[in-house]
């Protein structure tokens, strides 16, 4: 069930974008998918750019998720695409539905056995700010050419606005005015003597 979930996302994913050139692949990974998942291949994806008091999204910016990937099978486990959606879990009990289908990104790493690699993944989105479930799925070739679906990421996000500040050229612009907090009584005297013919 888990599974069959996952490999639809992933043709979602997929189709969002490079439907012809990935038109092979998806096709291996819908006939391989509904198998359980039984690699013994753990996933953690973190997002170091962007956690502050949870996962936060800018919309319009790139995300970086940083994909830990280590394989306890015998033999090398090979990575061939990451992909993803955003999606809307229903309130009590309501179907949840897909949001936003990310790009995916296809991969040729191969990790050996009893070893672990990271990757980065990295996608862009824009939809109204919000908290959404962010579905990673990473798609998995053993050693044996059969491909493998597993979940790499599946929690609640945040969708935020970039800050209008980072667009605001009025940021670079040095400020002419020094800022009077910064300066001690006396300079902040000085600076201002010809006004205000104080004295230090
Ligand atoms: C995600 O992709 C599927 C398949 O292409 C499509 O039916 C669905 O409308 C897409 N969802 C969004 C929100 O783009
Ligand atoms: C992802 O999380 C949702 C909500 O917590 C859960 O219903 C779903 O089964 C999870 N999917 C996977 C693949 O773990």
């Amino acid at each position: 069930m888990v599974s069959w979930k996952i490999s639809t996302l992933l043709l979602l994913s997929l189709r969002a974008l490079n439907a012809l050139a990935q038109a092979e692949i998806v096709e291996e990974v819908t006939e391989e998918a509904p198998q359980s998942p039984n690699l013994k291949v753990s996933i953690e994806t973190k997002f170091p750019q962007s956690e502050i008091f949870g996962v936060k999204i800018i919309n319009g910016h790139a995300t970086q998720a940083v994909v830990s990937i280590s394989n306890d099978e015998p033999t090398p486990v090979g990575l061939s695409i990451i992909g993803g959606s955003l999606i809307q879990d229903g309130l009590a009990g309501a179907e949840s539905h897909i949001v936003r289908n990310l790009t995916a990104a296809r991969y040729s790493t191969e990790i050996p056995a009893g070893a672990s690699e990271t990757i980065t993944y990295t996608f862009s989105t824009e939809v109204h700010p919000q908290d959404l479930r962010l579905q990673l799925v990473a798609v998995l070739k053993d050693s044996k050419d059969a491909f493998y679906t597993l979940s790499a990421y599946n929690e609640t996000i945040t969708v935020v606005e970039a800050p209008t500040s980072i667009f605001d050229p009025q940021m670079y612009v040095p400020s002419r005015t020094p800022a009077p907090n910064v300066l001690d009584g006396c300079t902040e005297s000085l600076l201002y003597t010809a006004i205000s013919h104080s004295s230090c």
